[in-house]
């Protein structure tokens, strides 16, 4: 049987799940050569010293905080959950989702009050816990490790925990949600260890990460524009430093480009159209270096 090599450099993701594919494209991103076999225990990366381990996703907080691997991608709701001790060290800015508390339709629990007395059906039952006791409310949490939001049909819950996404489980069961109890993210996390014994390695790969998360949040913009309204362009398009401007062959006129922010895309290109620039060319970034 092959063997982890306890010296080299490892990262640990979730083997089956909702992570599991997102991470394996994520890496892929941010430029990681590798095979996923998710049969098999570990893989190789061809192209930098890093070996991929695939795990149960509740085993990573553990086997991260031990050092049996130096990183981890995992939810922060596992991080919660676990009141894990590791470094998280980025926000990986996918697998967005929930813990939410939910009742049926139907159900008279209007507001987390109401829960008094009642019956919690959870896979997340120290969240639940913290959160009942924030709260001051005493109900009864029952630790079930799947199909959580079956159980208030089956009548062994009033009220479950879960995980909410895109809501469809929710819909599909006839479910609403009475209050979030916190929201979660993929995140990178790190051995303490590690942190400090392997840190050129840890910055190499956090750049390569950085890289693909920037240009995620990033559009590259190029336009037309008369060079008198260059100022307010200059206002408008801040750039990372400053916008690039390079003179049209047609007299009076600039071509201007820069780097625009994802969330303020679409007021930023409604400004620049009204100020008078033409031809904007909007086009994707694969990675971003600041
Ligand atoms: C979570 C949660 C719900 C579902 C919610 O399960 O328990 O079942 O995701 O997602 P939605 O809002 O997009 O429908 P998960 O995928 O983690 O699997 P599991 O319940 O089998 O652990
Ligand atoms: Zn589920």
């Amino acid at each position: 049987m092959k063997k982890l090599n306890s010296n080299n450099f490892k990262l640990v993701i979730q083997k089956k799940g909702r992570l599991a594919d997102d991470s394996v494209e994520f890496l892929r991103s941010a430029g990681f050569i590798f095979e996923a076999y998710t049969r098999s225990l570990f893989t190789k990366v061809r192209n930098f010293p890093l070996e991929i381990v695939f795990a149960r996703d509740d085993d990573i907080p553990d086997y991260v905080q031990s050092g049996v691997v130096d990183l981890g991608i995992v939810g922060q709701n596992l991080l919660n959950e676990y009141r894990s001790k590791v470094k998280k060290l980025l926000n990986l800015q996918f697998c967005y989702c929930a813990l939410c508390l939910c009742v049926p339709k139907e159900s008279a629990v209007q507001s987390i009050n109401d829960l008094k007395g009642k019956t919690i059906a959870t896979s997340y039952p120290q969240s639940t816990g913290y959160f009942l006791k924030a709260n001051k409310i005493s109900a009864t949490i029952r630790k079930i490790s799947g199909s959580v939001e079956i159980s208030p049909a089956l009548g062994t819950a009033d009220a479950i925990v879960d995980l909410v996404s895109t809501g469809s489980t929710l819909a599909s069961n006839d479910l609403r949600i009475v209050s979030k109890l916190y929201s979660s993210e993929a995140v990178l996390i790190c051995n303490s260890k590690a942190v400090t014994q392997k840190s050129k390695k840890i910055d190499e790969l956090l750049l390569r990460f950085k890289g693909v998360l920037s240009a995620k949040n990033y559009k590259y913009i190029t336009m037309n524009a008369p060079i008198k309204i260059l100022p307010k362009l200059k206002k408008a398009i801040p750039g990372l430093k400053s916008p690039t401007v390079a003179p049209l062959a047609r007299e009076g006129w600039i071509s201007v480009g820069s780097v625009i922010k994802e969330d303020i895309f679409w007021e930023t290109i409604e400004k620049l159209k009204r100020y008078g620039a033409s031809e904007i060319l909007v086009s994707p970034i694969e990675k971003l270096i600041i």
